[in-house]
Parts: structure tokens; C-alpha cells; sequence
């Protein structure tokens, strides 16, 4: 059994870091295990165009010490009123790599979302044309059951917006079902997906497990069994189109565990070692690498990172939780329980 894992150190293809005192108690336990992160624009108001891009990233910068390697890749956050300025001025900042779609309603801080795609094509034509990526989440916003809104929005959305735009660069994010597996597995060049930790290791039951779990819910929210294990096969094939996105999305203790709970799971304290299990169980630890460091870099135009990280196997307890905000903590993915693997070198930032 492997005991030690070294790979090239990886980077987080989809991440949520808040602002202010939030930002500061999440970023560092990113920094410690990923060169670079994609910085989600779902901040209240959100990230629409580069100025405020880049004022938000010396924010993170400035929540981190001052030495630090970490490398924030920011995004702008799509509304019905984004033009071509935007993009062309997005397209020639190297610290903007890509424009998210949250079609209106669909998740946390998504009310700015795109109300009607068909007020975006000038803003997506541009991205074609100069070879930003759109990252999408990919949900139906209507009354369509919550376990099928990821495939309604594949085939309803998606697919004819990627054939409206063949030059368009586009990565479904945090994919949960075997519908969107097949559809980036069979799909046009320039198609990718991001999967989290969660997706791959839990299903639907675990929302469940014992009584409700808020600290499950995300969205998309888990799936059937069979489609963790679609996701999983894909995410551990060795497919460059598949790569590392934690969608890790804190949220205080106190909006989880609530009558009407918002959607997100902390999972930045073991952003890296929670896929390591995962990739592990599948039998498929030498594929990580691909994944975590080779394919998203690959798929972005960007250099892989030359430093390494070194993984072992050696279960460690989770706390059950982080602080937060004031009196108000975080609690993480496997609050209390174990994870069989730990990073062995965490950059101290
Ligand atoms: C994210 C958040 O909290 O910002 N929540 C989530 O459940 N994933 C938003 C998102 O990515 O959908
Ligand atoms: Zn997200």
C-alpha cells in the first residue's frame, strides 16, 4: 500500500473566499496546500468587471503574509449587462482567467445571476473570440426537482450554447451526475468540468445519515449513488478534461444549522488530502496528480507548478471546528472525524 505520495503541487480550480474577516480566516488553509486557486465573484455586491477584481485579490493578498507564493486567478461574475469592454479588459489583465455564469436564483449570492441568456451573447461572443473561459454553474433556476436540475440544464442550456459558440472555452463546474460526465466526455474540444471532494466522496444518503445534515448541503446537491460513482470514474480515468475544484464555501455555524440553511461545504482545511482518500478508495492514487496539478493548468494556458507536495498516509482527527467570524465558527467538512491522509509539508502562510 502506498504510504507517501509526492505531486506537483496543486491548485484549486474553483474556490469561495468571502471578504473581510471571513477572508482571513479561510485563505490561509488554501495557501498552505495550492500554488492557485479560481477565485469565485459571489461576493455581495459581486465581482463584475476588473478593477474590482483586482481590488479584491490585494484583498486576499493582504489577508495572507506578506512572503507568500500563493497566486489568486480571479473571475468576473456575469450579469445581463456585462459588455465586450468588460471582457476585453478582463482578457488583457494575466490575473483574471475566467467569467462564471450563476444563472439567476440558482445558488448562494447568485440574485445578480444572468436572468436571460440571450442578453449575454455580446459578452460571450467576446470570450470566443479572445479565448477567456466561461465557467458555468450548471443548474436550472425553475421548479424542475432538485436531484435533475444539472442534467435540465445540460441539455436546455448548455449543450446549445456550446454549439452556438464552438470556439468558446467552457468548464462545467462542481459536476454531480452521469449526464454531466457524458456530456464533457463526449463533447467538443474546449469542454471541461471541475469535481469537488464531496461529490466524490458522499451521495444523497449522507444528507440524511442519522437525521437532516446541514453541513452536507451544497449545491449541486449530492446525487444518487450511481452518479458518485460516474463522477469518480471519470475524475480518477486520467481524462485531461477532468480537474480539482473544491468549491469550498464557507458559511458561520450559525446560517448552517438554521431553519432554512444555506448551501456550501467548508472543505479548504483538507482541500488536498480529502482527495487523496477519495482517489484512493477508487484504487487510482496514481492518477492525483493529473487531476490536482497537470489538467486544469493545462486546460487554463497556464505553466504547472514546479514545487511538490508530499502526502502520507496517517490519519489525523478534524477539528470540529475553525473560527469564523465573531462567535460564530466554521464548521468543515468531516468536523470531528478522521482523514487517512495528511500533507506533510504545509507551507506555514
Ligand atoms: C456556494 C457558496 O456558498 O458561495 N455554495 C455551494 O453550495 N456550492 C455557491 C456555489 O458555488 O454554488
Ligand atoms: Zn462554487
Amino acid at each position: 500500500m502506498t504510504e507517501r505520495l509526492v505531486i506537483i503541487q496543486p491548485d484549486d480550480w474553483h474556490l469561495h473566499l468571502r471578504d473581510g474577516a471571513a477572508l482571513a480566516s479561510v485563505a490561509p488553509f488554501t495557501a498552505r496546500r495550492f500554488r492557485r486557486a479560481v477565485v469565485m465573484p459571489n461576493l455581495r455586491p459581486p465581482v463584475t468587471n476588473t478593477e474590482q477584481a483586482l481590488a479584491y485579490r490585494q484583498r486576499i493578498l493582504d489577508a495572507l503574509p506578506r512572503d507568500t507564493s500563493f497566486d489568486p486567478l480571479m473571475t468576473l461574475y456575469l450579469t445581463d449587462n456585462t459588455s465586450p469592454k468588460v471582457i476585453s479588459e478582463a482578457a488583457a489583465c494575466e490575473h483574471v482567467v475566467g467569467v462564471k455564469l450563476y444563472p439567476a436564483g440558482a445558488t448562494t449570492n447568485s440574485d445578480f445571476g444572468v436572468t436571460r441568456l440571450d442578453k449575454t451573447e455580446p459578452a460571450l461572443e467576446q470570450m470566443a473570440a479572445l479565448g477567456m473561459p466561461l465557467l458555468v454553474h450548471g443548474e436550472v433556476t425553475d421548479k424542475t426537482d432538485v436531484f435533475e436540475r444539472e442534467k435540465r440544464f445540460i441539455d436546455s442550456v448548455l449543450a446549445p450554447l456550446a454549439q452556438r459558440h464552438p470556439q468558446l472555452k467552457i468548464v462545467l463546474e462542481h459536476i454531480t451526475t452521469s449526464d454531466a460526465v457524458a456530456f464533457v466526455n463526449t463533447g467538443r474540444p474546449g469542454l471541461a468540468a471541475t469535481v469537488t471532494p464531496q461529490h466524490l466522496l458522499m451521495n444523497r444518503n449522507d444528507l440524511f445519515a442519522g437525521g437532516v445534515r446541514p453541513h452536507h448541503f451544497c449545491l449541486p446537491v449530492l446525487k444518487h449513488e450511481r452518479h458518485r460513482e460516474a463522477v469518480m470514474e471519470a475524475a480518477t480515468s486520467g481524462s485531461a478534461r477532468f480537474f480539482l475544484g473544491t468549491d469550498s464555501a464557507p458559511h458561520a455555524r450559525s446560517s448552517k444549522e438554521t431553519a432554512c440553511g444555506c448551501a456550501g461545504i467548508f472543505s479548504a482545511h483538507a482541500g488536498i488530502e480529502l482527495y487523496a482518500e477519495a482517489f484512493e478508495q477508487a484504487g487510482r492514487l496514481e492518477q492525483l496528480q493529473k487531476f490536482a496539478s497537470e489538467n486544469g493548468p493545462d486546460f487554463y494556458g497556464l505553466p504547472r507548478n514546479t514545487d511538490t507536495i508530499t502526502l502520507v498516509r496517517e490519519p489525523w482527527q478534524v477539528p470540529v471546528s475553525y473560527p469564523f467570524l465573531d462567535n460564530d465558527p466554521l464548521v468543515p467538512l468531516r468536523s470531528g472525524e478522521t482523514i487517512s491522509w495528511r500533507l506533510e509539508n504545509p507551507r506555514h502562510d
